[in-house]
């Protein structure tokens, strides 16, 4: 708009000020012709003396035509400079006209007066370059007034809007912590005092959320606690029990052996519950430690089983990383243990590098998993063909789920692949840089505020 409205301006006051200038002229011009025309009908014996005589203060020129012959005022003029239509017009046609120039580079408005009388004509050249400079002056002032306006109202504006949008971009930030796993963050009601409702709504919407889950986790872990102790006690009257199996009759070994199977299966069922209620729940927090690489995985995979062959590449080994361990522990334990229930054990554990992420493989020579199990299997309670096998033990279906979770806190992912032509290769992919879950913000700071945990 204010580009607009100098333009306007400028071209409007142009061509006012060039009109104005241009009829005074004129008129100068025809005076001065009108007196010539008395004085050309008496005797003059030096034309040029005479047109100086005229010459206006302000550095005009003047060339008279007189049969056939031009005068001019100063040598430095010539019949030249005239634009040849104009001449023509004039000294032909005999009407009086002007055209604006430009001669050296300076803007000069020639004007042509036919003196009928004597036929002569007489021409005047104006020198423009105080309008013109006066012209270009305006010019740049208006160009710059709306260049300085523009930027203003741009900046004003995105102030403004900024400013407007902030309550938004907060309570933006403040759903993704949530999101994230921080359940106390709350939106500051003081901040944005006319977006009140916003606030206490969003702030009410956390608080029974918060609320919420630490009920079920509650749930979760008395459910665990009254679960566990029932067990402690079947197992230890159980180990009683089998200590004395070799008194025992042969129905009641076989019910004896069948009852062990299923409260160790029990066992293991209520331990992966907990492990993956407390994941679902977002409080199993990331402790990370820094350790290198090699380190790591040697002493995870030292835990579980000792004799498996880790191919490392030497310049992984130092490689220091960022990781929690517990969870790392948790994630290797669970793929070594399936290894060994369906597949006879892993043949390698294959760790790489590729770019900023670090790839864990367990390989077995087992059955492999087919293809169309190979997402299901990740799944919640969900057991493939190699599962229901009998003898592969008491398997709950759930640790691979559990495996996800971690993978997933850790920033990573699981699959599973062929392993050549037979076997199965479980893949673990985890960041180098860690920055937690991956629904967390990664960056933005919400002007939010932290409640203490109850
Ligand atoms: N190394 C493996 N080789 C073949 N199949 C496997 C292997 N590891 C896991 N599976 C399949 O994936 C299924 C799910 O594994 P998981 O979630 O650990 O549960 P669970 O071990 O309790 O059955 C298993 O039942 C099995 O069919
Ligand atoms: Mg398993």
């Amino acid at each position: 708009l204010s580009g607009a409205l100098s333009s306007i301006t400028y071209f409007s006051v142009r061509s006012s000020v060039l009109n104005q200038q241009e009829s005074s002229l004129r008129h100068e011009a025809i005076d001065v012709a009108e007196l010539l025309s008395g004085k050309l009908q008496q005797k003059v014996p030096d034309y040029p003396f005479l047109l100086a005589s005229y010459d206006t203060p302000r550095g005009s020129q003047s060339l008279l035509y007189r049969s056939g012959k031009w005068y001019p005022s100063s040598p430095s003029l010539t019949q030249a400079v005239l634009p040849h239509a104009l001449e023509s017009l004039v000294v032909n046609s005999g009407r009086a006209a002007q055209q604006t120039i430009r001669r050296n580079g300076i803007p000069e408005l020639v004007v042509g007066v036919p003196i009928r009388l004597v036929n002569s004509a007489y021409f005047q050249v104006f020198d423009l370059s105080d309008v013109s400079r006066t012209l270009s002056v305006l010019l740049g002032s208006l160009v710059l007034a709306a260049a300085v306006t523009t930027l203003g109202g741009a900046l004003v504006g995105s102030w403004g809007a900024s400013r407007a949008l902030r309550p938004l971009h907060d309570a933006a930030q403040a759903a993704l912590s949530i999101a994230g796993g921080r359940l106390d963050t709350r939106l500051e009601s003081e901040d944005y005092a006319d977006l009140a409702v916003l606030t206490s709504a969003f702030n009410r919407m956390a608080d029974r959320l918060q609320e919420r889950i630490e009920r079920e986790v509650r749930f979760t872990s008395d459910v665990n606690h009254e679960l566990r102790s029932p067990l402690t006690t079947l197992a230890t009257s159980l180990s009683v029990l089998e200590a004395r199996r070799e008194e025992l009759p042969d129905r009641s070994r076989r019910a004896l052996d069948l009852l062990s199977d299923e409260v160790r299966r029990f066992r293991r069922l209520v331990d992966d519950l907990l492990e993956i209620s407390r994941l679902d729940a977002g409080l199993g927090e990331v402790h990370l430690d820094e350790v290198t690489l090699g380190s790591l995985v040697e002493h995870t995979v030292g835990a579980t089983a000792a004799s498996v062959m880790i191919d490392m590449p030497p310049d992984a080994t130092e490689l220091r990383v960022l990781v929690d361990k517990r969870r790392f522990e948790r994630i290797v334990a669970n793929l070594l243990d399936n290894a060994k229930r369906y597949a006879g054990g892993a043949t390698r554990v294959a760790v790489e590098r590729d770019g900023g992420i670090v790839r864990f493989a367990v390989e077995d020579r087992g059955p492999g998993v087919p293809p169309e199990e190979r997402q299901r299997i990740f799944d919640r309670f969900s057991r493939g063909t190699s599962g229901r096998r009998r003898g592969t033990g008491d398997g709950t279906g759930l640790g691979l789920a559990i495996v996800t979770e971690h993978a997933r806190a850790l920033g990573g992912r699981v699959f599973v692949e062929p392993n050549g032509a037979r076997g199965a290769r479980f893949v673990v992919e985890l960041p180098l840089s860690h920055n937690g879950a991956t629904d967390t913000p990664a960056t933005g700071h919400a002007r939010t505020r932290r409640r203490p945990a109850r």
